[in-house]
């Protein structure tokens, strides 16, 4: 299902929106505690890969697998529940829930996995901590910055100890020291909790913490063995 010792790993895959071509046969696969960074020129088909390996959008053809399972055959409630109980996700463009303050973004997917509201907000808190975000607990996502918005969306994404990591410009909206906190906290994820990491970036400096470079040409990824 997915080559020797990955965790998630996707072959042959191919998605076309209408008359785009958005993969076009696309390799990849992820070791637990490895992190791999995305990189290519923009509409490449990043956000697409990232997504198939995800489970939120399906391929045409091509399979996906995590862990023994394939994704590409499971229903779609089989694919939220996975999600949600093994994947954090840092999306490129907004995802917090507009109604709810930070610090209920961030408890809500442990709310959703059953974890009491006291335990699940303290809990955020402690990621809103780590994240430097902890003074707009309060507030609604439409009340902060987008800097701050991106790290409250990573607390949301770590806050579950995720296995895989799926991050798209986790960065894109910060400067260079939160930017390098994000990507520390998103290495200790890798080394000490042993998550496999899917990063999306454009940035050099955020690539230079990834354990290998895969770059995205035409819908197709290369694999830059030793690149930096
Ligand atoms: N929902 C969609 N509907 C139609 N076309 C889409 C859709 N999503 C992506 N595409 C197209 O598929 C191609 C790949 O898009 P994708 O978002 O994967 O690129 P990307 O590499 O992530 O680019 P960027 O660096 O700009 O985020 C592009 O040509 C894009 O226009
Ligand atoms: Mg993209």
């Amino acid at each position: 299902m997915t080559p020797a010792g990955s965790l998630l790993a996707g072959t042959g895959l191919r998605k076309a929106y209408g008359p785009t071509t958005a993969l076009d046969g696309a390799e990849f696969s992820v070791h637990p505690g490895e992190i791999v960074a995305l990189m290519g020129p923009s509409g490449s088909g990043k956000s697409t890969l990232l997504h198939c390996l995800a489970g939120i959008v399906r391929p045409d053809a091509g399979f996906v697998g995590y862990d023994g399972q394939d994704l590409t055959g499971m229903s779609d409630a089989e694919r939220s529940a996975l999600r949600r109980t093994d994947f954090g996700f840092v999306f490129q463009f907004g995802q917090l829930v507009p109604e709810l303050t930070c610090v209920e973004n961030v408890a809500l997917p442990l709310r959703l996995s059953g974890v009491r509201r006291r335990a699940a907000e303290d809990r955020a808190l402690e990621w809103l901590e780590r994240l430097k975000v902890e003074d707009v607990r309060t507030r609604r996502p439409g009340e902060i910055s987008g800097g701050q918005q991106q790290r409250v969306a990573v607390a949301r994404a770590l806050v579950t100890r995720p296995r895989v990591i799926f991050a798209d410009e986790p960065t894109g909206a910060l400067d260079s020291l939160n930017g390098e906190l994000v990507m520390d906290l998103l290495s200790d994820a890798a080394r000490k909790a042993h998550a496999a990491v899917v990063l999306v970036t454009h940035d050099v400096r955020v690539a230079a913490y990834s354990d290998r470079e895969v770059v995205v040409r035409d819908g197709r990824a290369t694999d830059m063995a030793g690149a930096i």
